[in-house]
């Protein structure tokens, strides 16, 4: 009876309290440790640095910058967006948020499924821009309308063309920023068809 019951405890607060996958988050050299492991780069932008979860080569950690005073509300609006585009599937999904000190000061992180593939920086071949077309159609119907978008650099940097642990090959929004449009169903339409010419261009 007495097995049955510790038993019972530790089944229930093991599922009550998973542990996080990320621990502590640290720097070496110029680089960061995540859970005292040296973490491969992935990309970096404005608000953070992206990186290689060490245990699951599926996910990725964005740390938000400890000393920008931005990077807190950037990171609260980036997880309202990608909950918003939850039932479109247009964003990896979001597996942790949290907060760990780092240097001292503390960053917020997102944990989020990682693009196997590239952003549009690079050559933009045929296939890629066919699913760039779709991303468009799916938040055309939607209603929504992308932000953030004034600067070519920063349109081709948040939109990446591969894979998902958990999804197909397809565009996906890596750094969302869109709002509901007040543009009418005509208007909206160019709109995207001008954000699709500006990729295709190069
Ligand atoms: N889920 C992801 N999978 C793979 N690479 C990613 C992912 N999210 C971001 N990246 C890479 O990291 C870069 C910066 O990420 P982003 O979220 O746009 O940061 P910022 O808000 O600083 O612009 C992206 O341009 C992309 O190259
Ligand atoms: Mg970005």
């Amino acid at each position: 009876m007495r097995f049955l019951v510790a038993a019972l405890v530790l089944a229930c607060s093991s599922s009550a309290v998973a542990a996080p996958m990320v621990r502590s988050i640290g720097l070496y050299g110029g680089g960061y440790l995540i859970n005292g492991l040296p973490a491969a780069y992935v990309g970096s932008g404005d608000f953070k640095e992206v990186l290689q979860l060490p245990a699951d080569p599926g996910l990725v950690v964005k740390v938000f910058y400890a000393d920008t005073t931005s990077s807190a509300p950037e990171m609260r609006r980036e997880v309202a967006a990608i909950r918003a585009l939850e039932p479109l599937a247009v964003a990896p999904r979001l597996v942790e948020r949290g907060e760990r000190t780092v240097r001292g000061q503390a960053a917020g992180y997102l944990v989020q499924e990682r693009v196997r593939g590239s952003t549009l920086d690079n050559r933009v071949t045929a296939e890629k821009l066919e699913h760039v077309r779709a991303l468009f159609e799916t938040l055309r119907a939607a209603g929504l309308e992308l932000t953030d978008t004034a600067m070519d650099f920063k349109l081709r940097a948040n939109i990446m063309v591969g894979t998902t642990r958990g999804g197909p090959r397809q565009a996906y929004l890596v750094d969302p920023a869109f709002k509901a449009s007040d543009k009418t169903a005509a208007q909206l339409g160019v709109f995207y068809d001008g954000l699709l010419a500006r990729i295709a261009r190069r």
